[in-house]
């Protein structure tokens, strides 16, 4: 028996990096996996690589009709969803001065009011459904306190962190668990985009943050994907059925609380 057996989840932003390799142990552990993503010919290849339990899912979680159109599409072909994970998410930076209104709007839109009204639209299908489920959501160390350049991303991932809190305690009495993640620095396209943003705020050479982020985790290194997966799949099982409104870091020692 899988841990995950006959379960159907849909993961956000899974078409690559973090959300990818979330969909790949879910497969692995017995579940159904719709891979949400804005970027369907990618999500397309994904779904396609890992398998016939995967498959794609047009998604942009800042339009409310693309959201119920996912669910919808998901409850139709799985009979409903029983794990969520809130992994789509953009990053930016800059100095507080030079923050502007387009990036501010941008982040918070997917980052905040994405997590909270596929939340939103994911519950009221468990609800309505009566058996409960699990919802996940991508928080940050990021969201534990703030960094020199990195004001909007860090305030979206607070933001996560609290919503993730209060979502808990609304949706328990429905058999509806939400908890977090919170990872330190993890390897891949994503932090390679991230790594040219610092490359020009601190005039560093490309590629010398990453390695200098990599070196200061106790751990020794920046997380892969994969690290992430065994506290993915424990929130998503039944193995964490005490456990509401807690945001886990999984950071390889950065952050404590
Ligand atoms: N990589 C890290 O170091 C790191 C650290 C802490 C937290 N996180 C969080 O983990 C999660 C995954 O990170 P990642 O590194 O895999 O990111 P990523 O940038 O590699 O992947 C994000 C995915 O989200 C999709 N996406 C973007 N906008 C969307 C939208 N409007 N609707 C649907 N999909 C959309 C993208 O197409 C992409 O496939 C994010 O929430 C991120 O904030 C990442």
């Amino acid at each position: 028996m899988k841990r995950l057996d006959g379960k159907s989840a849909l993961i956000t932003g899974a078409a690559r990096g973090i959300g990818r390799a979330f969909a790949e142990a879910y497969v692995r552990e017995g579940a159904a996996v719709a891979i949400g993503d804005i970027n369907i010919e990618r999500a397309r290849e994904t779904a396609a690589a890992i398998g016939p339990s995967a498959y794609a899912v047009d998604l942009d979680v800042t339009d409310q009709a693309s959201i119920d159109k996912a669910v919808a599409e998901i409850e139709s072909r799985t009979g409903g969803i029983d794990i969520l994970v809130n992994n789509a998410a953009l990053f930016d930076l800059a100095p507080v001065a030079e923050i502007t209104r387009e990036s501010y709007d941008k982040l918070f839109a997917v980052n905040v009011a994405g997590t909270l009204f596929t939340l939103q639209a994911v519950a009221k299908s468990m609800i309505a459904r009566r058996r409960g489920g699990k919802i996940i959501n991508m928080a940050s160390q990021a969201g534990r306190r703030g960094e020199p350049l990195v004001a909007v991303y860090c305030a979206t991932k607070a933001a996560v962190i609290s919503l993730t809190q209060s979502a808990a305690l609304n949706l328990i009495p429905h058999g509806i668990y939400v908890n977090a993640i919170a990872p330190g620095v993890v390897d891949g396209e994503h932090w390679d985009g991230v790594d040219a943003l610092f490359a020009k705020y601190e005039n560093r050479p490309l590629g010398e943050k990453k390695r200098l982020v990599g070196e200061e985790v106790p751990l020794g290194r920046m997380a892969t994907a994969e690290d992430l997966t065994g506290m993915a799949v424990f929130l998503a099982s039944s193995e964490s059925d005490y456990v509401v409104a807690q945001t886990y870091n999984v950071d390889g020692g950065n952050w404590m609380s």
